[in-house]
């Protein structure tokens, strides 16, 4: 039962970050404070890193006090990565996790182990998971209860493929992601909720404003079912798919969008700062 969860356990997860809600923008008391995250995917190298640092110099104290931001790199990096960015504000997360704390499973990482490494958010559930390890909802569940369980936020991906948008299912299947897949002892510390069409991921292609709003108005609803009507207005519901700087101001002032996932354009520091520049103004 949700209710035996103590705020204690809530509060953990992200903890290098300010706790969403109250400490928002004063001007917009009603919504969390934004996320910009940054998925790099199957992409980076130790040289890669500098990328953080660039990111780091263009997280200035005016952004700062509009935006958290994070980075994902792959497993291997995220040791050094939290290193590299310690004290900087920027918190550091895992790309996927395994639901088990340790064990006989050949490649993969735990949401411990990704804690232990300097992590303090893991995404499951995203749609490339979903299509090539063939992840379904029990399962991404059990990977966010794994993340709560280690300390972690878990950002838990849901989306409609191009087909399902076409026959006019997609609020069906986003309804039927986000209860198969949220666990519960969820709250708007340990939870993040990113919407990311899956024929707009990589694409180029995005939805329109209206379309966006509609299922990110459908998400923040089935929220209240799920973690209660007071915390649901705290958790943060992130759009994600083809987010660039040329799109961002657009898509991150819809309603209900409380800030971005952000695949290749996170690769280029300029490209992810201009994107998180849009709350600047
Ligand atoms: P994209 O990816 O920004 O490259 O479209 C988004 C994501 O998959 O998280």
């Amino acid at each position: 039962m949700r209710s035996l969860v103590s705020r204690g356990d809530c509060r953990r997860g992200g903890a290098l970050l300010s706790a969403p809600g109250p400490l928002g923008d004063p001007a917009m008391p009603n919504r969390p404070r934004p996320l910009v995250a940054g998925n790099w995917k199957m992409n980076g190298l130790r040289r890669s890193l500098r990328v953080l640092g660039e990111i780091e110099q263009g997280y200035t104290p005016g952004l700062k006090a509009k935006a958290d931001l994070l980075l994902c790199p792959p497993a291997t990096l995220v040791l050094t990565a939290a290193h590299v960015l310690v004290g900087s504000g920027i918190a550091v997360g895992g790309q996927d996790c395994h639901a088990k704390e340790a064990g006989a499973f050949t490649g993969d990482v735990s949401a411990e182990m990704l804690a232990d490494a300097g992590a303090t958010f893991a995404i499951v559930g995203h749609s490339e998971r979903r299509q090539y390890h063939g992840e379904k909802d029990a399962e991404v569940c059990a990977k966010a209860a794994a993340a709560h369980r280690a300390g972690l936020a878990a950002i838990v991906c849901v989306g409609e493929t191009q087909g399902e948008r076409e026959a006019g299912r997609t609020l069906n299947v986003v309804r039927r992601q986000l209860r198969g897949s949220i666990p519960e002892a969820s709250c708007p510390a340990n939870l993040v909720v990113a919407y990311e069409p899956v024929w707009a991921i990589g694409t180029g292609l995005t939805p329109t404003a209206a379309d966006v709003a509609e299922v990110h108005a459908l998400i923040r609803d089935e929220l209240r079912r799920i973690v209660g009507k007071a915390e649901a207005a705290s958790v943060r519901i992130l759009y994600g798919g083809s987010v660039k700087p040329s799109n961002a101001k657009e898509l991150l002032a819809v309603e209900n969008v409380d800030g971005a996932l952000v695949g290749g354009a996170s690769l280029v520091a300029a490209d992810f700062l201009g994107i998180a520049g849009a709350y600047l103004v």
